[in-house]
């Protein structure tokens, strides 16, 4: 049997494979951002089809972090009965489910949110609008929001959560110079800079208690001048399993890193290119004893097989190739080792933008074509 498909433990969490649905905005939550049935279908959908462990997309932690419309709340208790539904609908098929706890800090507006949008400095966005620096009461606030969400989360039968730490969202600023310009205790030195990730955990800790599975997703670097580095990433990561994380999911990129986003294009790349983070997991495996949930690129087995064999990574996380094929574990496990036929080309986000939720627009086309 491969190594791809033992069962594993994570913090008493047991999976019945090494296989992670990354986070995946599917666009799909009601206006007020609840849990809706096709949401829920969704879910059950992927973990009918094989996946290990669901992420979900990410949960708003409060109305003024919401990046999207149609995205995701864990905001309000109001939300817990449409989260309930959707970690019963994937129990019942056998599967497991993490809730992702965002917020958007400078990466959202006001046309969105309703509110002035917050990041570790103020900040000119590249389409145009200032973030405002949080102050000591917003830290406070924001990090209460993380702990609320992750009790909520466990209320609604959730397995576990998962802070989004990547991908330029409100953490991701705080960790990144390039964002986080301040001269006070939470800028300058990565510990300066870790300070509110590290207290958000320790609230989300606090809240969910010692045996609840509490993951965070980062980044492996930035990828922008004077952004968060692969070394600061090892050192973060070695404070996160001093406190206890329980596991780390490794991305990279944010929506300002030009061609190195977290979803890079790419089609039908050679085999031993696709793994974005390969080398920064190697040294985070050098150093960090916490399991690596590894994203970015992934679509052969063999090359998933590899990570897991050659101790590079210990989960395997794929967010583009189960959009396509939502039964592609499902398909690796019955023989069919083939590549996953997802293009990574991003297209996903067109049915998304088209208020249709998010779905392969590849095979869109194609049907379309035939008819
Ligand atoms: C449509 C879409 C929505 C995404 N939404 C999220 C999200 O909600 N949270 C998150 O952490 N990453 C999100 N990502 C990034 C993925 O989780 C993943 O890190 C990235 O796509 C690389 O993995 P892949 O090559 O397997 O697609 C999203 C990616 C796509 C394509």
């Amino acid at each position: 049997m491969s190594t791809l498909f033992e069962a594993t433990s994570l913090k008493g969490l047991e999976l019945k494979n090494r296989f992670v649905r990354s986070a995946t905005y599917e666009g799909m939550a009601a206006p007020d951002g609840a849990c809706t049935d096709s949401l829920t279908g969704k879910m059950a959908e992927l973990a009918e089809g094989g996946i290990g462990l669901i992420i979900t997309s990410h949960a708003f932690v409060s109305p003024e972090g919401r990046a999207r419309n149609r995205q995701l709340g864990i905001h309000s208790d109001a939300m817990i009965p449409g989260l309930q539904k959707m970690t019963e609908a994937v129990h019942e098929q056998g599967g497991r489910i993490v809730a992702q706890l965002a917020h958007a800090g400078a990466q959202t507006d006001r046309g969105i949110s309703g509110f002035e949008a917050l990041g570790p400095s103020a900040f000119e966005k590249e389409k145009g609008g200032l973030s405002r620096e949080m102050n000591a009461a917003d830290r406070v606030r924001i990090a209460a929001c993380f702990g609320d969400a992750a009790i909520r989360a466990r209320k609604a039968g959730f397995d576990g959560v998962e802070i989004h730490g990547a991908h330029g969202y409100l953490l991701s600023q705080f960790l990144s110079p390039h964002f986080n310009r301040r001269t006070d205790g939470y800028g300058g030195s990565i510990e300066n800079r870790a300070r509110f990730v590290l207290e958000v955990f320790e609230a989300v800790r606090l809240r969910t208690g010692k045996d609840y599975p509490v993951l965070i997703k980062l980044n492996s670097e930035d990828f922008l001048d004077n952004g968060f580095r692969q070394d600061e990433m090892i050192a973060l990561s070695e404070m996160l399993a001093a406190r206890g994380i329980d596991a780390i999911e490794m991305s990279g990129g944010t929506v300002y890193s030009g061609e190195k986003i977290p979803s890079r294009k790419g089609v039908l790349k050679e085999e031993g290119d696709e793994v974005y983070y390969r080398e920064a997991a190697v040294q985070f495996k050098k150093r960090v004893k916490v399991p690596l949930i590894l994203v970015g690129g992934i679509i052969s087995f063999p090359v998933a097989e590899g990570l897991v064999e050659q101790g590079q990574a210990d989960y395997i996380a794929l967010s583009r190739p189960v959009i396509r094929e939502p039964r592609l574990v499902r398909r690796w496990q019955s023989g069919d080792r083939s590549r996953a036929t997802c293009l990574s080309c991003n297209q996903c986000y067109q049915p998304i933008l088209r208020d249709d939720g998010i779905s392969c627009e590849v095979d869109n086309r194609l049907r379309a074509d035939k008819q």
